[in-house]
């Protein structure tokens, strides 16, 4: 197995006094995960230390032509006070796909997860116990050569760090209000949009900015040729109830396949819950909730967990979803997957990696 040295922090920061204040990602550990890939090496000098900036070069790579990717991953306080993962590996072979696409070294999916244990075995002391928040865990890749030229870079390094949180949206479990967005689009089929590279962030925020002036939370996107499917609002895949089925948009390269999204089609299919992965206009959920048809909305994300959907705003039009409430299977969903998560429901996937065995 692998070995991964550790140099503890001197100078450990004070950890957050209140955690029903965390927010999400603004406060960061005493250390992070660190590795380095050269071109004909591979990785090298997998290590933990003490959390701290990096020095670089302005002229890296990943500064002018953005070759990066990343993943969403926690870490979950127990009852009697142990710590658990949750599909850690399922995270590190997506990265490795995303990787892929970029043009980027693949990494050992046990080396990250060795890391990440060692990481997290130092920073145990800053996984949050009060409800509903636990450690966000951030694997990062970034291309790290030095030059202008347009090509895959030769150098990569590879880092984790760890920021305890609360909820993704400020309100907690509660309804959101979402945009769908009439114009830009944010992936296409052969494009990046399957990846969990910093571009596809980048190019949602100007959309989010609006719907936030609108007074919606998040932005919904539709595909980018016909601009009618549904496909995914940036930080959680989709999922619509209507009478006879759950109904979220397939994966055909332009949405990411989450986690979470997986996680929550085999629950629903353990429940005995129809599931259906098809395409979906958003005329369709419009005319379905305009004749009582659709009966509950969700979006599913590692920061999102399962968060109902109480308005969907397009062009003129604006629906309320389950009467604005969080709909019965939503939170079914929601006390179902957070109960495996926190160690406090069985869980027969055998999703879960305890840390301390
Ligand atoms: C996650 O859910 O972990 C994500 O990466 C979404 C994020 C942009 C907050």
């Amino acid at each position: 197995m692998y070995e991964i040295p550790v140099t503890l922090t001197s100078n450990p920061k004070k950890k957050p006094e209140d955690e029903s204040k965390l927010g999400f990602g603004k406060i960061f550990t005493d250390h992070m995960f660190i590795m380095d890939y050269e071109l004909g090496r591979g990785w090298y000098d997998a290590r933990v230390v003490p959390y701290a900036p990096f020095v670089m070069d302005p002229a890296c790579t990943v500064f002018h032509y953005a070759q990066e990717i990343f993943e969403g991953m926690k870490c979950y306080r127990r009852k009697d006070g142990g710590l658990q993962l949750f599909r850690p590996r399922d995270n590190f072979a997506r990265m490795n796909r995303s990787a892929e696409r970029m043009g980027m070294p693949a990494i050992d999916v046990e080396q990250a997860l060795a890391g990440l244990l060692a990481l997290i075995k130092a920073d145990a002391d800053w996984v949050p116990s009060a409800p509903g928040t636990s450690l966000y865990i951030r694997p990062t890749m970034i291309s790290t050569d030095v030059m202008l030229g347009v090509h895959a870079s030769h150098t990569y390094r590879f880092f984790i760090i760890c920021s305890p949180s609360g909820a993704y949206y400020p309100k907690g479990l509660a309804p959101v209000g979402i945009y769908v967005e009439p114009e830009l689009v944010r992936a296409v089929k052969g494009g990046v949009g399957f990846t969990k590279t910093g571009g596809n962030y980048a190019a949602s925020i100007l959309a989010g900015d609006i719907a936030e002036k609108k007074g919606y939370e998040q932005v919904l996107w539709l595909d980018g040729k016909e601009n009618k499917y549904i496909e995914e609002v940036g930080s959680m895949n989709m999922f619509f109830k209507f009478k006879d089925a759950l109904v979220t948009p397939p994966l055909l390269g332009s949405i990411l396949g989450g986690i979470t999204r997986d996680s929550i089609i085999k629950l629903a299919r353990h429940m005995g819950v129809p599931v259906d992965e098809r395409r979906i206009t958003v005329e369709d959920v419009f005319e379905a909730a305009e004749k009582g048809e659709l009966e509950e909305a969700f979006g599913s994300g590692t920061a999102a967990v399962v968060s109902p959907v109480g308005r969907l705003a397009w062009k003129e039009r604006e629906i309320t979803i389950s009467g604005g409430q969080i709909g019965s299977l939503t939170q079914k969903f929601y006390d179902t997957l957070t109960g495996i998560q926190f160690g406090e429901l069985e869980d027969p996937f055998g999703w879960v990696l305890r840390v301390d065995d």
